[in-house]
């Protein structure tokens, strides 16, 4: 009998922008373009190569321009880059990205640090930035950070998350990443917001950015599947933080996540040993180890004799 089609999970690749975004050592443009060259080999569909912020603020960053130049694009993957304003959105087109990701958050005190402006502002600005991005052809995504909790105001109230939600699906965002920057929440609060979410939007419309500070980030995924979301955002080793988020550490490990769905019986399209040899390249520019279980997993050759 013909095996049943499995059910389809979508990861976006965020390391070579929120992963990279945060190391301190000096990484060489052609080692950023290799490592995403070879995500893309592996299967990942939505890759955010960089950002177009200024270059005083997120100084890894300033080489975005120069990444999508040198790379190899291929046409199963969609090229995303951050910006934050009409500047940044100017530099993201000349570059010939295929979609922008807006970012703002559901605190004042994280907006203020992370993009010097009120959420109002930020909305307010995004408005301009998604007409002229239409107008051009370049899909809109967009971000809410501090889901749970602000490193500057406490606790977020999901009906806090919903108002911004509501104002990004307004702007025609494709999909809205919901972001716990500080890497705080538990499955309590992932199924507390989603409930809250699920009730004025689809699923297919909401997309998970765990951190994984406190240890949460795969259980929060698995969570996150079991009410219905299908898209989450990873980077591969489980780089990354947020430079103004002190206590933020990586991002939930593309490979943790591949390990868990694949596991768990949906389809990712892509493949676990593309994605470590592509961190494995990446970990010889950087100044520590990978964080990413599975990738020392696999690495220490353990995964496939047992799972296969
Ligand atoms: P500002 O100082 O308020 O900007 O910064 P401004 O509009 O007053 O302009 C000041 C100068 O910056 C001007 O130059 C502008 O041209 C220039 P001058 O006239 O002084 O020579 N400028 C720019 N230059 C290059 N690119 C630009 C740009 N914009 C203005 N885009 C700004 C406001 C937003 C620019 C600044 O705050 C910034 O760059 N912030 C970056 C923040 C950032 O990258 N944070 C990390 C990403 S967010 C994140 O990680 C969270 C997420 O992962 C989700 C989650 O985990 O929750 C997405
Ligand atoms: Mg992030």
């Amino acid at each position: 009998m013909a095996e049943a089609a499995r059910e389809r999970v979508w990861i976006t690749e965020v390391g070579p922008r929120d992963g990279l975004q945060n190391e301190t050592s000096h990484v060489p443009t052609e080692a950023k373009v290799a490592f995403i060259e070879g995500l893309v080999s592996a299967g990942l569909p939505q890759i955010e190569v960089g950002s177009f912020v200024h270059p005083r603020w997120v100084p890894q960053m300033a080489d975005t321009g120069e990444v999508f130049a040198q790379l190899t694009r291929s046409p199963s993957a969609r090229y995303v880059a951050l910006v934050p304003n009409l500047r940044g959105y100017d530099r993201a087109h000349a570059a010939g990205c295929d979609a922008i990701a807006l970012f703002t958050a559901a605190s004042e005190g994280f907006t203020a640090k992370n993009i010097n402006m009120s959420i109002d502002e930020s909305l307010a600005a995004f408005a301009r930035v998604a007409e002229r991005a239409h107008a051009d052809g370049i899909a809109v995504r967009g971000y809410v950070s501090t889901i749970f909790a602000c490193p500057y105001g406490g606790r977020v109230a999901p009906e806090a998350v919903a108002a911004v939600v509501r104002r990004l699906r307004d702007l025609g965002c494709y999909e809205i990443s919901l972001g716990d920057t500080i890497g705080v929440g538990t499955p309590a609060e992932v199924r507390r917001l989603l409930e809250v979410l699920l009730a004025e939007a689809a699923s297919d419309d909401l997309v998970m950015h765990f951190h994984d500070t406190w240890g949460m980030a795969v259980a929060n995924v698995a969570q996150s599947l079991e009410l219905g979301v299908r898209r989450f955002d990873a980077s591969a080793g489980g780089l990354g933080g947020c430079p103004y988020a002190r206590s933020a550490t990586g991002n939930v490990a593309t490979e943790d996540i591949l390990y868990l769905i694949e596991h768990l019986g949906y389809d990712t399209g892509c493949d676990l040993e593309g994605v470590v040899a592509a961190s494995d390249a990446l970990a010889a520019h950087l100044d520590h180890p990978l964080a990413s279980r599975v990738y020392r997993a696999v690495a220490a050759g353990g995964a496939r004799g047992a799972h296969g």
